[in-house]
């Protein structure tokens, strides 16, 4: 097994991008706690971890929540992660995209006050044609998948063939994890286990939404590497090849 923090290389995938989910969780699975008011709470290691994999992707995905109860910009951070992502043959800014179903995703959020590079939403046909309007003055693009939640499986064909993006980190939280893992879009999963327990039914979780119902439904996992470094572990899993739905 190999003992690693750093991201793994990507495999080109030809119709959707290579996704790598990466999250910060407690001891009891949860991203933040039951207020949902989220500081950051990994070490500055994990941190470091968050940017280097956004240093290798084409582009960074959050929930409508994540970015709107954060001022979350999902941008590559600090000088030297973007010449990291031009020696990677990146464009120095990474493109944004924030999924936002019935786009209730807040009109004020920091994002839209940091226009470096594109921002995509993404939303199903239960958005409004008010806020689909709003959305569409402030996004450089909205596609819109699936009824009554987004179709993941097509909007990932979507930003990989439109948008040319062949790499995607997908940072939560719990309700679009899940989404995109039910929709077998998730090829490594980054989890980061920190020292600290949370508690509360109500704080989100690494994948929340609707989850898979029963032991036989659940996705099997492998795990491809382990790391403690202090008191934080990193693992890095697999979902099965065997049984991905792709
Ligand atoms: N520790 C960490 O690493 C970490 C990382 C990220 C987030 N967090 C925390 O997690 C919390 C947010 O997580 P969350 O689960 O509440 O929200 P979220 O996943 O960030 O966003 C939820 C919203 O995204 C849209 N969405 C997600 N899945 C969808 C689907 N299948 N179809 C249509 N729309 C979909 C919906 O928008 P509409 O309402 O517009 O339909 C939904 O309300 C915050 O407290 C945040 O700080 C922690």
């Amino acid at each position: 097994m190999r003992k690693e923090t750093k991201p793994s290389r990507a495999i080109d995938r030809p119709k959707f991008p290579f996704v790598q989910l990466n999250a910060a969780m407690t001891a009891d699975g949860k991203l933040a706690p039951a207020s949902r008011v989220f500081e950051p709470f990994g070490s500055k290691r994990d941190q470091e971890l968050l940017y280097q994999l956004r240093a290798g992707a084409d582009a960074v995905m959050a929930g409508a929540r994540t970015v709107d109860l954060f001022p979350a910009t999902l941008e590559p951070g600090a000088k030297k992660y973007r010449q990291q992502r031009l020696r990677n043959k990146l464009s120095e800014y990474n493109i944004r995209v924030v999924a936002t179903g019935s786009g209730t995703l807040n009109p004020d959020a920091e994002i839209f006050k940091h226009r470096h590079s594109p921002i995509i939403i993404l939303a199903s046909k239960k958005i409004s044609p008010e806020k689909l309007k709003v959305l569409r003055s402030l996004a450089d693009d909205v596609g819109i998948f699936g009824k009554s939640e987004i179709d993941f499986r097509a909007a990932m064909s979507w930003l990989r063939s439109k948008w040319k993006i062949k790499r995607l980190v997908c940072e939560g939280g719990g309700a679009l994890n899940d989404a995109m893992l039910r929709a077998g879009m998730v090829d490594e999963i980054y989890v980061t286990v920190c020292p600290l327990l949370f508690g509360g039914a109500q704080a989100p979780t690494l994948a929340d939404g609707e989850g898979f119902t029963t032991l036989g439904k659940a996705m099997p996992l492998r795990l491809k590497s382990i790391r403690k470094i202090k008191e934080e572990l990193f693992l890095v899993f697999t979902p099965d090849q065997t049984k991905q739905r792709r």
